[in-house]
């Protein structure tokens, strides 16, 4: 028997979730196999970031006024590139573009799907060779097929989804992905470069042992939050004293939560009030994926999916992880 015995990969996954759903077109297994391509494009330079000149700031400043790296440009190039070759989206926003980009040819609009994405998430990590990921999120257009994408397209809040994940490069490149049906993850096998399915029906604990949270804004955020923060680090936590991790990458933290049981918090902070992450295309697909999982996520008040955007670069404090958790850390905000 081969090592290939009894797994499905990627397209052969998606294909048959499609049959369930008789009118299905097939468009959001394009979709998703045109991710997994991009990914794979990505997943290739990062492993050569070192002998590639790749390395380093690209001496840039994004929308965000944050610098920018060479491999978010090389991946937000690629994301582009692949998914406006294909025939299976009307236009993407991304973290790297002020506006969005809405591709206006002819197979392309007649497309009922639009992407948000965080190209490269975790950039800060990539000259120390430690996990990055890439963040996306799919909808369903609200404009007229046919016609291009407009901007209402993609400023829909993310209860409408209809697929999230991400790609994790770490000690080997896994997608997770979630629609209404689960969540299920896809390991590359990158001898042959095909994702094979390794993590079915995805289901996060209800409690775990770790917290994500930069410490370094322990002094500038709210008491009810610092007292969650203490009780996370308490001897007198009867699940705890919880480990922190915080890898600087968004992706790798949730990654491990979702296996493991955890949360993942970035706060609003004296002089940051919404936080540093973005609702669109990091906190709304990782909240998403993590709701399918069985898991919660929150801005502390709200539930982050049912936030209406108003700007597709909008920050928003984000708080996400294992049911148990969200549910202990509401009694110290409330
Ligand atoms: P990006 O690389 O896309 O800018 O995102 C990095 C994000 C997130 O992944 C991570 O958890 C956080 O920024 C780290 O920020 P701090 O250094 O402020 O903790
Ligand atoms: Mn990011
Ligand atoms: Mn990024």
């Amino acid at each position: 028997m081969s090592r290939y015995h009894n797994v499905m990969t990627l397209d052969e996954f998606t294909i048959q979730q499609l049959r369930l759903f008789p009118h299905a077109t097939g468009e959001l297994s394009g979709l998703l196999r045109g991710i997994g391509l991009a990914a794979k494009h990505v997943n290739i330079e990062i492993n050569k970031a070192g002998i590639a000149d790749i390395l380093g700031a690209a001496g840039s400043i994004n929308v965000q006024g944050e610098v920018v790296q060479k491999l978010d440009i090389y991946a937000n190039n690629v994301f582009i590139d692949v998914l406006r070759s294909g025939i299976n989206c009307a236009g993407i926003v991304s973290e790297e573009n002020d506006d969005v980009v809405i591709f206006d040819d002819a197979k392309s609009n007649q497309s009922k799907y639009v992407l948000l994405i965080d190209p490269i998430d975790g950039s800060g990590n990539i000259d120390i060779n430690i996990s990055i990921g890439s963040i996306f999120s799919v909808y369903k257009r609200v404009s007229e097929l046919g016609k291009p994408a407009t901007i209402e397209d993609f400023l829909q809040s993310g209860v409408n989804q209809v697929a999230a994940g991400y790609v994790i490069y770490g000690s080997s490149t896994i997608l997770v992905y979630a629609t209404k049906r689960g969540v299920n993850g896809f390991t590359l096998d990158t001898s042959i470069g095909e994702f094979y399915l390794s993590h079915p029906d995805i289901k996060i604990p209800n409690h775990g042992q770790f917290y994500s949270f930069d410490h370094r804004y322990y002094h500038h955020i709210t008491p009810a939050l610092k007292r969650y923060v203490d009780f996370c680090m308490s001897p007198e936590n009867k699940n705890g004293p919880y480990s922190s991790r915080y890898y600087g990458c968004m992706v790798a933290d949730a990654h491990r939560n979702l296996l493991k049981g955890g949360l993942f918090f970035y706060p609003s902070v004296e002089g940051k009030p919404n936080g540093k992450l973005r609702l669109c295309y990091e906190c709304n697909p990782m909240s998403f994926l993590t709701e399918v999982a069985g898991g919660k996520a929150t801005n502390g008040k709200q539930r982050i999916l049912e936030i209406q955007p108003s700007h597709i670069h909008q920050r928003s404090p984000l708080f996400v992880g294992s049911a148990g958790m969200m549910d202990e850390l509401q009694t110290f905000l409330k």
